[in-house]
This record gives structure tokens, sequence and C-alpha cells, in this order.
């Protein structure tokens, strides 16, 4: 069952998950084990990736031990591309922490062969032990990855196309809507599912409606976040805005 937490904003939220990643990084570490972390691109995370970056420079946090996955890529779109997720993670937390690149993944926006490419993910994926905690985003069609609706409980890492709702709104970035590709590379819901631990945040009235079909209806493949609703350690990091229809 999902549990959801409504904090006074989205920097106190945003303190609470980085709090919590830090402690499974110290933990795995006294454990001599690495941390396998999930992670999530688009405005949300990035108050969550500051607090990462205070807590190396501030605290002390080593990300030496740190492995990290990253839920998705636009097709077509190199690591150096400015709006590639990979470019995102260098600009956003990776340049600014001690983690050793050859253990953050993201999936290859292009390559040869994009079916193989889903499955090596997954298979280093299970190489690394699985992932112990996911940060989630949420888009407005329900997707968390770029899982849009209708996606499958069962869905693994593959290739999606695009809805148009999440390319208009990713098209800020972009400057203009034909410039957002119409495809990407994802995990699956049931990769997601394989998380032992999922964070989702969500800020802002642009989130209210989603987060309510998300959390009371019926999960179903037509809003790919409600999935969620069955997971065993699944928490829903709110603010005020994203949390007024509840
Ligand atoms: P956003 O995107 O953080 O930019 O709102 C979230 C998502 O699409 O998952």
């Amino acid at each position: 069952m999902s549990k959801v937490i409504v904090h006074a904003d989205k920097a106190t939220a945003a303190k609470a998950v980085a709090a919590t990643i830090r402690d499974l990084i110290t933990a795995k570490a006294k454990a001599g084990q690495a941390a396998v972390l999930g992670l999530a691109t688009g405005s949300t995370p990035l108050p969550l990736y500051a607090e990462l970056v205070r807590l190396h420079r501030e605290e002390g946090l080593s990300f030496r031990n740190v492995v990290s996955f990253n839920l998705d890529e636009y097709e077509g779109l190199s690591g150096d591309h400015p709006q590639s997720y990979r470019y995102f993670m260098e600009q956003n937390l990776f340049r600014f922490i001690d983690i050793r690149r050859e253990n953050t993944y993201v999936p290859a926006g292009i390559s040869a062969d994009a079916a193989r490419t889903c499955a090596d993910y997954e298979a280093a994926i299970r190489t690394a032990g699985g992932i112990d905690l996911q940060v989630l985003g949420i888009g407005r069609t329900g997707h968390i990855g770029f899982n849009e609706p209708p996606s499958a409980l069962d869905s693994r890492t593959r290739r999606v196309h695009l809805d148009e709702v999440t390319r208009r709104d990713n098209s800020v970035f972009f400057g203009e809507l034909s410039l957002v590709p119409q495809g990407a590379l994802t995990m699956g819901v049931g990769t997601i599912m394989d998380c032992r631990q999922v964070e989702l945040l969500a800020f802002g009235t642009g989130k209210a409606e989603i987060i309510r079909k998300t959390l009371q209806t019926q999960p179903s493949a037509d809003c790919p976040a409600s999935w969620l609703q069955s997971h065993a350690r699944c928490t829903f990091h709110l603010d005020p805005e994203a949390n007024a229809l509840l």
C-alpha cells in the first residue's frame, strides 16, 4: 500500500528524500555493499539533487559506492545533446559529486538495436543486484519514467512512443514542439515495481488531478502510476498544491 506524506513545500520534501538516500548509502557502505539508486529527470527532482550535492559538499556524503540507473532517455539524442537525460544528470548531479561515471547508467538514446539496448539495460540492473531505491516524478498523463498510458504492469525496459501531452509539456525545454523526440527508451512498469523502495515526488497544482487519479482509481494501464498502489514500499511526497484534490 502506498503511503502519502504532505510536506510544507518542495524544499522540505526534497530534504526528506535526500535524507532517506543518505541513510541508505551510509548503511550499505557500512555493510561493504553498493547502494543501487534509480534516478529520474525533469524539473521535479532538481531540489533533491541540489540537496544531495549539499550533503556531499558540506556533510561529506560520498557516492563512491553508488551505482545509478536512470529511468529513461529520449530516442535519437546522444549523451552530449543538451536535452538528453544523460546530459541532464551530468549538469545537475554527477559533475558535483564523486560518483564513478562507469557506475552511472542511462539508456542509450542512439543505438543500432534498441531492443538489444533495452534487454542489456535490464541485465545490467539484475547484475547490480536490483534497484534499492527508485526516485520518481509523475507526468500529467500518469506516466512514470516514460510509461505512457496504456502501460501494462509487467512491461519491461523498452522503446515507447511519447504521448502528445508529454511532448507539449516537455517542449518548454526544447524551445519548440517539433524538436521534441517522438520516442524514448524507458524502464517498464514491471522494472519499477521490482525496485525495493520507491520515493515519488509531485509538486504544484498541475499535478493535483493526476495524483488524485493515481491514488483513488482502480489500478490500470490507463494510469500507469496507479500500479504503484500495490507496491510494498512506495511513498508519495507531495506539496500542499499537489495534495489539493486528495
Ligand atoms: P516534471 O516531469 O518533473 O518536469 O514535472 C515529471 C515527469 O514527467 O515524470
